[in-house]
């Protein structure tokens, strides 16, 4: 039974006030995250983040949450639920409620307190407003949100009959797409069980394992019609997309009915591309079944298929007008595949999180296996990652090629092997591979040594069989090439990845070698 309140939202909300209210009529103890900190540490939390530093103060906060007594009713402190391993744990305690009402309105409650609130100085509203945006797909996350600008009591008495929640989500966003004819907006939701919206208008493709291993969850998305292909890299071809294109005419599917794509990162590629195409675009749902689906393909915006010579060569920017990416859907999947899913985060985190790399070193293993929390706070912090350098830089001018590290030697391997070999393994080697040029061009020290160490822990063949010079040739299709010049990115540290174009042939034969059998 997971019958606990979790109560969030804006300072002034009135956590404290109602949780205790709530707490007494239910008969059910009182935690304050904060003041549980404190008593287990004998600090206030300003005093540990004074002396430690912040992420000592997660870091107790987090072995503060795992003690809350099941059914309590807690109020959650306010940098709390930023941490994913937080919300996780926190919504499988109970319903979570989100406590809502107008900053104007927080404001003035926050002025008759007297308490100092650094975070919001020295501007109170726009600190408010600035909290609000940072922490609005957690609150929309929650199971209920509740109209705070009513007294107390009143809200008490209405949460005092909440039932459980049936589904979790964890992070629900609206992020910006910028699309001249796509979406202007885009929802992302992730979390666990997950109930999907039912579109009886709507196109399925999926991928035709999960119509053997998960057909509930296929039957949930209540499609008009439906179509399973195989997944993989040899059906994300142009003979696949006409299949699919042609199949979209015959069954007289709308232009403002939308596509959606079930399965892993190749069935998105497809789908989205025929989203894009047909009928000169409609609108495109995708639900991510792979860890590296979930983690990354599904969230950019980027749809396309392989040439035989050129991976992912035709494509187009056409963002999904929602993405539901369920962690729960990744338990069929097996382990092989979910590594490839790693790749992918690995990469996140060299460009520009090193608290997931920190989670990865520590955690990345069992996520593989067991540990479900880690694998969703991997997740969630490799997506926003990536949905914040897609925010600021949707059509890949500028920042967003960052997110092609360790893609071009990857790309080029998988052209190589003729797609036998997965992208994520391919990656995996291409991370290495571009560490070596680094290390040598200066990186941080140690740095090609920690991947490597990283890359063994979570299973990773560090060398594998190819043909340098078929590959050497396969990297001339790579887009990335300007004027005739290869591009490269190079990790020069965890958060610091530079983009060149002057990596010379002996670079890159060393980079080969570094891979290579
Ligand atoms: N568009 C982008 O921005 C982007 C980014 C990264 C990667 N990609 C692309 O993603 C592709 C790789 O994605 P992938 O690894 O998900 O490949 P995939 O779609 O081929 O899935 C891998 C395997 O998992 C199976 N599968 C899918 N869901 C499953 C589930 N829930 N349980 C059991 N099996 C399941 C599939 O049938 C397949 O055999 C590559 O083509 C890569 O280029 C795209």
């Amino acid at each position: 039974m997971a019958d606990g309140i979790v109560l969030v939202g804006l300072p002034g909300s009135g956590k404290s006030v109602i949780g205790r209210l709530l707490a007494e009529r239910l008969g059910r103890p009182f935690v304050d995250t904060d003041e549980l900190v404190q008593r287990r540490t004998g600090r206030s939390p300003a005093a540990i983040i004074d002396e430690d530093g912040e992420p000592a103060f997660r870091a107790a906060e987090r072995l503060a949450i795992g003690t809350i007594e099941p059914g309590a009713v807690v109020a959650t402190g306010g940098g709390t639920l930023n941490e994913p391993l937080n919300r996780w744990d926190l919504w499988r305690h109970g319903a979570a409620v989100w406590l809502d009402a107008p900053a104007e309105l927080l404001v003035s409650r926050l002025a008759n307190d007297g308490a100092r609130r650094p975070l919001l100085e020295p501007d109170p509203l726009a600190g408010l407003r600035r909290l609000a945006a940072e922490r609005a797909p957690f609150y929309r996350a929650a199971d209920r949100v509740v109209d705070a600008d009513r007294p107390p009591t009143v809200i008490a008495d209405e949460l005092a009959g909440l039932a459980e929640p049936r589904e979790r989500r964890l992070f629900d966003a609206q992020v910006e797409r910028h699309h001249p004819l796509g979406p202007t907006h885009a929802r992302v939701v992730l979390g666990v069980e997950l109930e999907l919206p039912s579109d009886d208008r709507s196109s399925l493709i999926v991928d035709a394992r999960l119509t053997r291993l998960q057909p509930r969850l296929v039957a949930s998305l209540g499609a008009a019609r439906c179509i399973a292909i195989a997944a993989g890299e040899r059906a994300k071809r142009m003979r696949t997309l006409e299949r699919v294109l042609e199949w979209l005419a015959a069954s007289r599917a709308q232009r403002d009915e939308a596509i959606v794509g079930l399965g892993g990162g190749t069935v998105n590629d497809l789908a989205g591309l025929a989203a894009a195409l047909y009928a000169r675009g409609v609108p495109y749902v995708a639900v991510p079944t792979t860890w590296l689906a979930q983690a990354d393909a599904a969230l950019g915006g980027k749809v396309g298929v392989d040439l035989v010579g050129a991976k992912n060569a035709v494509g187009a920017f056409w963002p999904a007008t929602a993405v539901f990416a369920d962690v729960a859907t990744v338990r069929t999947q097996s382990l092989r595949r979910r590594r490839d899913g790693l790749a992918e985060a690995v990469k996140a985190a060299l460009i520009g999180d090193s608290e997931l790399w920190r989670l990865l070193e520590e955690r990345g293993r069992a996520a593989l296996r067991r540990d479900e929390a880690a694998r969703y706070a991997i997740t969630e912090r490799a997506a926003r990652l990536k949905l914040a350098i897609v925010a600021s830089d949707p059509f890949e001018q500028g920042e967003r090629r960052q997110l092609n590290l360790g893609h071009t030697i990857g790309h080029a391997l998988e052209v190589e092997s003729r797609y036998q070999l997965p992208h994520g393994a391919a990656v995996a080697l291409g991370l290495r591979a571009v560490a070596g040029i680094a290390s040598e061009r200066g990186a941080e020290p140690q740095l090609a040594e920690r991947l490597d160490a990283l890359l063994v822990d979570l299973g990773f063949d560090l060398r594998h069989a190819f043909d340098p010079a078929a590959a050497r040739e396969a990297l001339l299709g790579d887009k990335k090439r300007l004027r005739g010049r290869q591009r490269w990115l190079l990790p020069m540290g965890i958060g610091q990845v530079v983009e060149v174009d002057d990596v010379t042939d002996a670079e890159l034969n060393g980079a080969l070698e570094r891979i290579g059998t």
